[in-house]
């Protein structure tokens, strides 16, 4: 498969944004995503860290990746691909000046999270997600899932980024 252009991550990545800045996210509503059927997995919030990332720009987030105990152990030996009961979870969140910590400090530069923006989830089961590597998506915004366009994207630029590594992003922050 051809590879996604910058920009073309770029453009995808604003469009949801813009999709998301209305509203919050966070939390636990029982709706599934459309076309995967993924809802947000109870207790996600008490995961353990996988990583964190900053996506400037337009985004202009902050994020915890977040990992169920399947998914941790992975990570951490590094087993590859990771193994079915897998789950990830994306919390985004608006970068936002700290004021106290900049007061502190004594210059601009101290960023903490904002306003939720997007929760996003990868749920490995490789038999019910056989056509996108195995990997179930849902993306929320306000504890609700967004619509079937925005899940036509999922596995498209996951596979052409990072097929070689189960189609995820994120590598394990020791
Ligand atoms: C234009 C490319 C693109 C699209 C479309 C996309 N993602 Fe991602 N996704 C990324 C990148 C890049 C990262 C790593 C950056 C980060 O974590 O901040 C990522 C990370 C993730 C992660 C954390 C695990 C990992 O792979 O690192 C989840 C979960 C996730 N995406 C879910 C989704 C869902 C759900 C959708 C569709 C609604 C989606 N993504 C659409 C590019 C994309």
């Amino acid at each position: 498969m051809k590879r996604m252009s910058l920009f073309t991550l770029a453009t995808a990545t604003t469009v949801c944004a813009i999709a998301s800045i209305s509203s919050s996210a966070g939390g636990t509503d029982d709706e599934a995503s459309p076309i995967f059927g993924v809802r947000i997995p109870a207790g996600y919030r008490q995961w353990s860290l996988i990583a964190v990332s900053h996506e400037a720009g337009n985004l202009d987030e902050l994020r915890g990746i977040l990992g169920n105990a399947v998914a941790m152990k992975a990570f951490q030996d590094g087993t590859l691909p990771l193994p079915e009961g897998a789950i990830i979870a994306k919390v985004a969140w608006k970068q936002v000046s700290s004021l106290g910590d900049d007061a502190a400090l004594g210059s601009m530069q101290a960023y903490v999270p904002g306003a939720p923006t997007t929760v996003q989830i990868m749920i490995k089961d490789s038999a019910k997600y056989a056509e996108t590597g195995g990997w179930g998506f849902g993306r929320f915004i306000g504890g609700k899932p967004t619509d079937e366009a925005q899940h036509e994207t999922c596995f498209p630029c996951h596979q052409a980024n990072v097929k070689d590594h189960d189609f995820v992003f994120t590598r394990y922050a020791p």
